[in-house]
């Protein structure tokens, strides 16, 4: 192909998105945007993946179609509280209308799922344990996505299936454009308001910046990769809950802020012991939040360790050591902490967006 390969990137204005485009050269790129614009792309057009068409009229699509050479799919919802409907509607419908474009393109996908398609199993839902006065419904967000990647297989497109794990800022400097997950987390631990975290101590806590998930995406468009899984996640190497939490309460120390350090505990004890007689009393803001937080570290509690593609990617990162997880995490705290102004030390130029979802 002599010209510039036509790139359309849905979710544009997302974490991972935003971090994407920038490292999308050499390709046009056409962002479908919803209800943000996306100043950094070459084109820009407004749609909706859960409308027909993809919220485009008839000659928009057709034209669309006959341009475009590969579609990166971020778009998706991704808090847990946001309902079984809408959820679906969006990762496994609109999922399932993005391929159909890509079939009436002759294009090909990359897909972007989440590595916890493998963990379905650890929800509180599938384990048989209440959900208590949770809004959070992760079970209603890994259905959605094993649908997606599901609607993807049946469509018979060619097409990569790409599942990162937890998705952190930049590896260099923090910076991250919405704070979701596990911020919402690492927010709850600065602030002190987390004096357990219901995730046995050895259990892996698997995430990886967001640089190396966007230069990963890109090399596969680069290589014109058009079939199989690539897993973006630490792998082997991912910290134990407690060599996070102990990283997390050592960056909040030497930012001078006085985070008190969680004790690890698993949730049948949590169920048992303490929500019954600790949690039960409190304020029901207080407790919709505890089990939240419970819904989504449900996730993690004995998971299983991910396998990872990196290194396996021509012109993408290599695989994470230990230490390059530490020092990723280590900005990720910091930048948060000087971005909602927790700490003396100067905000950075541009900090993220004030929002705390519940995690996502
Ligand atoms: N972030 C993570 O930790 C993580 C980890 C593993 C996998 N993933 C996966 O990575 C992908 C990107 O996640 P993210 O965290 O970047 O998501 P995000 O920040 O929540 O962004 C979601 C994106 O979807 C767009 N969108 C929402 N509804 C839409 C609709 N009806 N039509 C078209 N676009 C719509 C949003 O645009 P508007 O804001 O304009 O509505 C936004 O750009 C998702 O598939 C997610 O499942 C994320």
């Amino acid at each position: 192909m002599s010209r510039s390969p036509i790139v359309l990137l849905t979710g544009a204005s997302g974490v991972l998105g935003s971090a994407l485009l920038p490292e999308l050269v050499g390709c046009h790129v056409i962002a479908l945007t919803h209800r943000t614009p996306v100043p950094g792309a070459d084109e820009q057009l407004h749609g909706d993946l859960t409308a027909p068409r993809l919220g485009l009229n008839q000659a928009a699509y057709k034209q669309l179609a006959a341009r475009v050479d590969a579609v990166v799919h971020c778009a998706a919802i991704t808090g847990f509280s946001s309902g079984q409907e809408a959820t679906h509607a969006l990762n496994q419908a609109g999922t399932a209308q993005m391929a159909r474009l890509v079939a009436d393109a002759d294009a090909v996908m990359y897909h972007v799922s989440t590595a916890f398609v493998a963990r379905t199993d650890l929800t509180r839902a599938h384990q048989g344990h209440g959900s208590g006065e949770a809004t959070a419904r992760p079970e209603d967000y890994l259905d959605s996505k094993r649908a997606g990647e599901e609607a993807v297989r049946a469509s018979g497109v060619p097409a990569v299936i790409i599942r990162p794990s937890v998705v952190i800022g930049d590896a260099a400097t923090g910076a991250i454009s919405a704070f979701q997950g596990m911020h919402g987390i690492i927010h709850g631990l600065l602030r002190g308001l987390l004096p357990l975290v219901p995730v046995p101590a050895h259990s892996p806590i698997d995430f990886v910046p967001q640089d190396v998930v966007a230069s990963t995406i890109a090399a596969l468009v680069r290589e014109g990769r058009r079939e199989g899984e690539v897993w973006i996640t630490a792998g082997n190497n991912a910290l134990t809950t407690e060599r996070a939490l102990q990283v997390i309460g050592d960056t909040a120390d030497e930012l001078g802020m006085d985070a008190a350090r969680p004790r690890m505990v698993g949730p049948d004890i949590v169920d048992r012991l303490i929500r019954p007689v600790f949690i039960a009393n409190l304020h029901p803001r207080t407790r919709r939040r505890f089990d939240d937080m419970l819904a989504m570290t449900a996730l993690f509690a004995d998971g299983r360790l991910f396998p990872t593609s990196l290194g396996q990617v021509p012109g993408a990162p290599a695989e994470l050591n230990t230490s390059e997880l530490e020092a990723a995490l280590r900005m990720s705290v910091a930048y948060m902490a000087r971005a909602k102004g927790m700490t003396r030390t100067p905000a950075p130029a541009s900090t993220a967006s004030e929002s705390v979802q519940v995690p996502a």
